[in-house]
């Protein structure tokens, strides 16, 4: 299985096109937008300059990588004789369930069509096809290119084979693919969600500040980044729909989103991408910056 597609541009599609690249596959990158495209390699053009500054691959590595791969506009080329495709859009169940329904009728018959959500059934998404066993989540993490977890997710359906096939496939990509069942949130975002809801709880309740809740966790935990830089990281209103998903799915009130994150999602504060989160990222300096509300 050497060719591949990913649908998405975005933050997580072009890391997943970038290792897969790196590792020799041919991939086809596909968006509806050419803009996404070209934003897409350039920002995998600048991380793999960034691996040849810290001398993990040659000129000529990223150069190769670079040719591996191809960006279409239209999703019927861009599939065409592709072994497997992963989808990396929006997080957004009708966008995905429209763009399986498509690949099903365009990809070839014995493809395997992956998706890269974060919280939405598998089995769902299986059952906008005619080939469930054929549909599996494989889940990264982002930064792509430095996260070293795959989520292998199986739906209802999906055949051992295919499960096994996108196994043995992470790891020949130099991760580590983790097994788990269909379930709200699967593993990683059903344990991490949580955390970050308590950590804006305890900064709604004026527990403790900003800084001071992200130190706790990096320093007393020995996490990278905070929760709250990490929230910011990851995207609030992604955080919203993942709390969103875990509350419907299993019932429970311990997941039911704190309000502050709520209310900072409709006024737009969505973190990193809007440029403003719990943390301000309109100056450019390497530090840092509490938003004003909070400092
Ligand atoms: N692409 C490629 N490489 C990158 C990168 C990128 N976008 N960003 C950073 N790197 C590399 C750097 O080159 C560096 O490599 P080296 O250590 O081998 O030299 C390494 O990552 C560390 O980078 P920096 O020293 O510049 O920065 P930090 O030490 O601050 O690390 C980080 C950055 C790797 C992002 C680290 O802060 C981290 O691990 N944070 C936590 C990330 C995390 O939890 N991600 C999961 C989010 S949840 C998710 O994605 C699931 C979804 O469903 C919600």
């Amino acid at each position: 299985m050497k060719e591949i597609a990913v649908i998405g541009a975005g933050t997580m599609g072009n890391g997943i096109a970038h290792v897969f690249a790196m590792k020799g596959y041919k991939v086809a990158l596909i968006d509806i937008a050419e803009s996404a495209l070209e934003k897409a390699m350039a920002t995998i053009e600048k991380n793999l300059d960034r691996m040849v500054r810290k001398e993990r691959i040659t000129e000529g590595d990223k150069l190769t990588t670079l040719a591996g791969i191809t960006t279409y506009t239209d999703m019927k080329q861009g599939v065409a004789g592709r072994d497997l495709i992963i989808e990396a859009a929006t997080e957004n169940i009708d966008l995905k369930l429209k763009i399986f329904k498509n690949l099903d009728e365009l990809a070839a018959p014995n493809a395997i069509l992956a998706t890269n959500t974060s919280s939405i059934s598998i089995t769902k998404i299986a059952a906008a096809t005619q080939r469930p066993d054929k549909v599996i989540g494989m889940h990264f993490f982002n930064p792509v290119p430095v996260m070293k977890l795959v989520e292998v997710i199986n739906g209802y359906a999906t055949d051992p084979q295919v499960t096994a096939e996108i196994m043995d496939m992470s790891k020949g990509l130099g991760k580590v693919p983790v097994e788990v069942k269909d379930y709200p949130g699967f593993a990683a975002n059903r344990i991490l969600m949580p955390m970050l809801n308590e950590a804006f709880y305890t900064l709604y309740e004026g527990v403790s500040g900003v800084q001071e809740i992200d130190t706790v966790m990096k320093l007393g935990m020995g996490h990278p980044m905070g929760p709250l830089q990490l929230a910011d990281f990851v995207g609030l209103d992604v955080c919203l729909a993942i709390l969103e998903v875990l509350h419907k799915g299993f019932g429970n009130p311990k997941y039911a989103a704190c309000p502050l994150l709520v209310n900072m999602v409709t006024a737009g504060k969505l973190g990193r991408k809007s440029g403003e989160g719990f943390y301000d990222y309109s100056a450019k300096g390497k530090d840092l910056v509490v938003a004003q509300q909070f400092a």
